[in-house]
């Protein structure tokens, strides 16, 4: 077997966004497009000289020719080791968590999760690092140089894989072996929850659960936890075979693409408890009869509860957000006398603080929650987290809820997202929400008085590392707060994100829809940012 250096150009666009490298797949089918981001990778994370590697995606189309071409730069690299999820699938959780166990140097991850897939969709290329998290952005922007000037890549001149076999293979001097792609991470999840007591609410009978896998990766998983594992009927996972083009379907776990989902939970006789995740697995929707948990409100109960847990049962560290995430998790580290961390959007800033055990959970309002178990978000984990707190309390997914909200206030919570707006129009418009920064402390609109306007930027307490530009916060002197921010992860024209956020001390003031309860916020936000005109939309193309 030879290894073959090929003449490449750069590409000027490969630079990774909020979660790697994501662009149509026919951007990724051009010649060299794929390789050279991929050596571009290998130039840039140190020695891969005998390193173990970690290979696997979400099963998308693209995914096991791209898994091919790969495995065959990592063997003209001189990578000794590479574990290969079987038939190409791990899911983002997994590759963390097998990362870690098995001490990899690192992953790659091929995915651009929630996007839809399919020859038209989405695909994606992620490097995770030893801790087995995302690359934090130095090494993201290293990769980013690199492929700027990048002009060869190696490959080893071999036949492809069979990755379908378990087991040991070699391609050159490199083993090649292709791994279960549940058991590891199902073992994770069994030594932090108690699969007894899930067990016995979930086959008493009076309690039904419905698990939607929206034909992505995490099918093989939702079957052998739920139904193998945890004892549930044959039935109780949907859309468990992932498919290429997710079914037609968009894989993104909230009420508009989860709508069968929905229609379940929310029709006549519905069970008691229902969950979706996304593409790659890491997101989740936890929805209870008739019932919608935000995801905000998800972090912030389980926080409260996490010592009903067997892994949390001393406690947590501290609890971590992202900024645009409501600050329901922080009324619960005050009560329990932690910290709670403010980080800009994207897990990968969640890193370090779980290193170096300051913060133990974290979640994002984008219907993302993890732990320091991995160091991805973990969709069937939350899932699996709030089935042990229901199993332990007894209680409906809506009593638990209001329980929280009584003790804790309620904060009112929606995400509004005006999709595919020409980049101009939004740069403009955040531009114009820029410019009002200096004059807007002490303004009033209607009820609310505006006490503080900024361009959001983050400190890293562990590194000190600064990231700026993470978005605008516009808060109000009652802790209510206008956030605006330009999604980093899509990949036609932009995607303006809106998240609005208002406190409700009342219990007797509880029981409104988000969008009722925010209804003022709501007109002051397109007022501030002259979102409908600039737009041209008239409403958000997605609500959550
Ligand atoms: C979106 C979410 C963000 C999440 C990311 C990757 O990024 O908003 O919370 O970490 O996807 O799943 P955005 O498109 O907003 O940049
Ligand atoms: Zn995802």
């Amino acid at each position: 077997m030879k290894i073959q250096t090929i003449t490449t150009q750069p590409f000027s666009d490969q630079k990774p966004g909020t979660s790697g490298l994501r662009k149509l797949v026919s951007v990724f089918q051009q010649p060299h497009y794929l390789e050279n981001f991929i050596q571009s990778t290998f130039d840039s994370i140190g020695a891969v000289q005998g390193q173990t590697l970690v290979l696997g995606g979400d099963g998308r189309y693209y995914n096991r020719p791209a898994i091919q071409i790969i495995l065959k730069m990592a063997a003209a690299n001189g990578v000794g080791h590479i574990k290969v999820g079987q038939g190409g699938i791990l899911s983002t959780p997994a590759t963390s968590c097998v990362i870690r166990k098995y001490n990899a140097m690192g992953g790659i991850v091929l995915s651009a999760s929630h996007n839809p897939g399919g020859p038209d969709g989405d695909f994606g290329v992620k490097y995770n690092i030893s801790n087995g998290g995302p690359a934090p952005e130095k090494v993201t922007e290293a990769i980013f140089a690199r492929s700027k000037v990048i002009d060869q890549y190696k490959l080893l001149d071999a036949a492809d894989i069979d990755l379908d076999t378990l087991g040991q293979s070699k391609m050159g001097d490199m083993i090649v072996e292709v791994i279960d792609s549940v058991e590891d991470y199902a073992q994770l999840m069994e030594s932090l929850f108690d699969f007894d007591q899930i067990r016995q609410l979930i086959t008493r009978g009076e309690f039904r659960l419905c698990v939607d896998s929206m034909h992505a990766v995490t099918g093989p998983y939702a079957h052998a936890l739920f139904e193998k594992r945890l004892g549930a009927p044959a039935g109780t996972v949907l859309n468990g075979i992932p498919l290429e083009d997710f079914g037609g379907g968009h894989p993104d776990p909230n009420l508009v693409y989860a709508h069968d989902l929905v229609e379940i939970l929310f029709g006549d006789d519905a069970p008691d408890f229902g969950a979706a995740s996304d593409g790659d697995g890491d997101r989740n929707m936890i929805l209870g009869r008739k019932f919608f948990v935000t995801p905000s409100d998800s972090l912030a109960v389980l926080a409260a509860n996490a010592t009903l847990v067997p892994g949390y049962k001393d406690g947590l560290a501290g609890i971590a957000r992202s900024m645009p995430t409501s600050q329901a998790p922080d009324r619960v580290a005050a009560k329990l006398g932690i910290d709670c961390y403010e980080t800009p959007t994207g897990w990968k800033f969640f890193g370090n603080l779980l290193d170096a055990g300051k913060a133990t959970l974290c979640g994002e309002e984008s219907f993302g929650t993890g732990s320091n178990h991995i160091r991805e978000k973990d969709g069937l984990w939350a899932v699996l987290f709030w089935l042990n707190i229901l199993a332990v309390k007894q209680k409906s997914v809506q009593e638990l809820m209001q329980e929280h909200w009584q003790t804790y206030g309620r904060n009112y919570y929606s995400r509004h997202d005006y999709e595919n707006v020409a980049i101009d129009r939004a740069n403009t418009l955040m531009d114009q929400v820029r410019a009002q920064f200096p004059t807007m402390k002490g303004k009033q609109f209607g009820a609310y008085e505006v006490e503080y306007a900024d361009d959001f930027s983050y400190t890293d307490p562990v590194d000190g590392s600064v990231s700026k530009n993470q978005g605008f916060r516009i808060g109000f002197t009652d802790g209510s707060r206008i956030v605006y921010r330009l999604s980093g992860t899509g990949t036609q024209g932009a995607t303006l994100r809106v998240y609005l956020e208002r406190y409700e001390s009342d219990p007797t003031k509880h029981h409104f829809d988000a969008q009722d309860g925010l209804a003022d916020l709501i007109k002051i936000a397109d007022e501030i940012a002259q979102i409908r005109v600039l737009t041209g939309m008239e409403k958000p193309t997605v609500i959550t």
